[in-house]
């Protein structure tokens, strides 16, 4: 396994003061019944990805993450090198994500997500430099990995805090678990072996047919930054509203 260290830094635009009144794109849920409450979080978490995930919400303090852009995203492990910086992600078709279902877990506070799109796209600049598949690397520049049919099952876990200075609980959101399966994944990089354009298309073509190795290679460390980041926006749009304002008594 390698690419097993993240140091992440999401773009999210700073938040705004507390306690603003609930966003349109919410409703309150006031049932505990299972079905009916995750059936109102399925309707908020839809509502919610249509209203701000191209857009984002400046008043609460929302990055648009539809495109997402992620500053960088650094790989490190016994002198294996890899930093994505300037990196968009985004499902195609454009606002394409879909929330397959929502699972709110209030006595054992975890919220279970499921979400798919088509297709999503990852565009970014690169430096490498280190070893994969036997082969040694060492490059920079842009490029481009796509996942068909991204499919993801999600479990955040969270406490509900007071927060001192207003004396209303909100949602903290702790630790993630995702899981991502895709159909198929593609792998573009330019410039990989700075200039060796023969080399590079042999190996990004070994690499593609290889793409399912790759892949599963790839998973653990890929899945903890998405996890993060989904977590970010979460947290963000959390932030803001009261725990009493969105869920039941
Ligand atoms: C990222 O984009 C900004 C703005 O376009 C640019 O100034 C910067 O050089 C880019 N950084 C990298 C590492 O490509
Ligand atoms: C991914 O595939 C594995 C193995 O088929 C399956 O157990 C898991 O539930 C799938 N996860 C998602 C999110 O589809
Ligand atoms: C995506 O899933 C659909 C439906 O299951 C399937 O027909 C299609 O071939 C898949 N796409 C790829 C690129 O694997």
């Amino acid at each position: 396994m390698w690419l097993p260290t993240i140091s992440f830094v999401a773009l999210v635009t700073a938040s705004a003061q507390a306690a603003l009144p609930l966003p349109p794109f919410l409703t309150k849920c006031t049932t505990r019944e299972p079905a009916a409450l995750n059936a109102c979080a399925t309707e908020n978490a839809r509502r919610a990805v249509a209203a701000i995930a191209a857009t984002g919400d400046r008043k609460y303090g929302v990055a648009p993450f539809d495109p997402a852009f992620i500053e960088k995203l650094t790989v490190e492990e016994n002198g294996f090198f890899l930093e994505f910086s300037n990196m968009t992600i985004s499902t195609l078709p454009r606002g394409s994500w879909h929330i397959d279902s929502v699972d709110l877990n209030l006595d054992n506070r975890y919220i279970h997500f499921r979400y798919s799109t088509p297709t999503l796209v990852l565009k970014s600049n690169y430096r490498i430099q280190g070893r994969i598949l036997l082969v040694h690397l060492k490059g920079s520049g842009d490029c481009e990995v796509r996942y068909e049919n991204y499919s993801a099952s999600n479990t955040v876990f969270f406490d509900v805090v007071k927060n001192d200075q207003d004396g209303l609980r909100y949602v903290k959101l702790k630790n993630t678990i995702l899981d991502a399966n895709v159909t198929k994944s593609t792998y573009k990089f330019n410039n990989l072996f700075q200039g060796q354009e023969t080399l590079n298309k042999a190996v990004l073509e070994i690499a593609n047919q290889n793409w399912k190795e790759i892949y599963e290679d790839t998973k653990e460390s890929t899945e903890e930054a998405f996890g993060q980041f989904v977590t970010s926006v979460l947290q963000s749009v959390f932030n803001l509203v009261p725990y009493e304002d969105v869920f039941p008594q």
